[in-house]
């Protein structure tokens, strides 16, 4: 694809990336994704922020062909999604110095080894002057790395963001046209990368607020022409209270533990509580990171295999355990066939989960009418609990 004009010498850059269906060697990607550079020609100075991954560099250098000069790069983060390509771009223009902050410089000599001498770096709040257009840096840790900063250009109120608010979609839509749509992708970004480093992201977003933004540029994506749209979307995931509704992800082998979960949800929804039900064997492990977004609990169902969880459930509990989400209570249900330490095993996998554990229904072989009772219990304490701290 050809450069494509966003405003008047302001130009987006980089590669749809339509067949990537995973990130990370982890992070499902079911609607592929975008690398965006943009191009600024200021009066003066020309600046290219952030490239492409390495496999799309071809179509990055290809648009920069006609480009004279560039006298500046900026690395907002150095994940190699954005900066794999800035070696190629430095090569091709010697002169132009390579913008960061601080720590994204020594990353990135680690990670691509580009030589000290091409570096400038910024501190929080600096202002780079492109003749008429001024650039601010400001740098906002963990989004999605410690290294992270974006860039504010003053005259034309766009803000450059990089990982930070980007969704992973391709499309020829350079602008948001559905936000149904990227308010899911968005989520599940949001979810997968940045959920665990909300409290900090909170300040990032306390220091754009006096910032009077007419665009969101990110690196990934669709640009937002409306950018209250994913900036609320944002408060709400990281500042808004948990939800009434129960993540269950679930393994079953022989349908005992299936017949514990489908009895539980229906006691859960007859209670009010929502309930997003995960079978770990088929599902797609980016729905479940979304859905833990804004549930107030989560419970695991989990037959016991060799004296311990189903493998798939113990990846589930350490995944949300990294994903650190918003839920206040944890339970475990399942069946075993003769004993085991399932909850034992699942409960030391969680410490950085902040939730209180609500009793566990193990049932031995199939559920008895004692466990069902059980689980009437657990689905009332849940509404109970949602209940008593005004989870909506
Ligand atoms: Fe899109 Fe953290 O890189």
């Amino acid at each position: 694809m050809k450069a494509r004009k966003i405003k008047d010498r302001i130009y987006w850059m980089g590669s749809v990336d339509w067949d990537r269906r995973l990130f990370d060697s982890l992070v499902p990607l079911p609607d592929g994704t975008s690398y965006n550079a943009y191009l600024i020609e200021g009066s003066e100075k020309t600046v290219l922020l952030d490239s492409v991954d390495p496999a799309m560099a071809d179509e990055l250098m290809g648009q920069l062909e006609g480009v004279s000069r560039i006298d500046y790069v900026i690395a907002h983060h150095a994940e190699q999604d954005h900066s794999g390509t800035i070696p190629q771009v430095l090569e091709k223009y010697p002169d132009a110095k390579l913008i960061s902050t601080p720590k994204a410089k020594g990353m990135l000599i680690d990670l691509l080894r580009i030589p000290e001498e091409s570096f400038i770096t910024v501190e929080d709040g600096e202002t780079l002057s492109l003749g008429d257009k001024t650039l601010k840096f400001i740098h906002t840790p963990w989004v999605h790395w410690p290294e992270t900063m974006v860039t504010w250009l003053e005259e034309d109120k766009i803000l450059f963001s990089c990982d930070f608010f980007g969704s992973h979609i391709a499309t020829t839509d350079l602008y948001v046209t559905d936000e149904g749509r990227v308010h899911e992708a968005a989520k599940r970004y949001f979810a997968e990368i940045m959920m665990p480093f909300r409290n900090i992201i909170a300040k990032d977003l306390e220091k754009l607020a006096p910032y009077d933004i007419e665009m969101i540029a990110p690196s990934h994506g669709q640009i937002y022409p409306r950018p209250a749209f994913i900036i609320d979307a944002y408060r709400d995931w990281i500042l808004g209270p948990p939800r009434n509704t129960v993540v269950l992800p679930y393994v079953s082998m022989h349908e005992s533990t299936r017949q514990m979960v489908d009895y539980l949800v229906s006691a859960l929804v007859e209670r009010g509580v929502g309930v997003e039900q995960f079978d770990l064997a088929v599902t797609d492990i980016g729905k479940l990171a979304m859905a833990l977004v804004n549930a107030a609990t989560i419970v695991v169902g989990t037959p016991t295999v060799l004296a311990g969880p189903h493998p798939y459930a113990a990846y589930a509990a350490f995944l949300a355990n990294a994903l650190r989400p918003k839920a206040k209570f944890l339970s475990i249900i399942g069946s075993y066939g003769w004993g085991g330490k399932t909850v034992e095993t699942l409960a030391g996998m969680i410490p950085s989960l902040k939730v209180e554990v609500i009793d566990p229904v193990l049932c031995k072989g199939v559920p008895s009418e004692g466990d069902f009772k059980a689980l009437d219990e657990l689905a009332a304490t849940i509404a109970e609990k949602h209940k008593e701290n005004n989870f909506i």
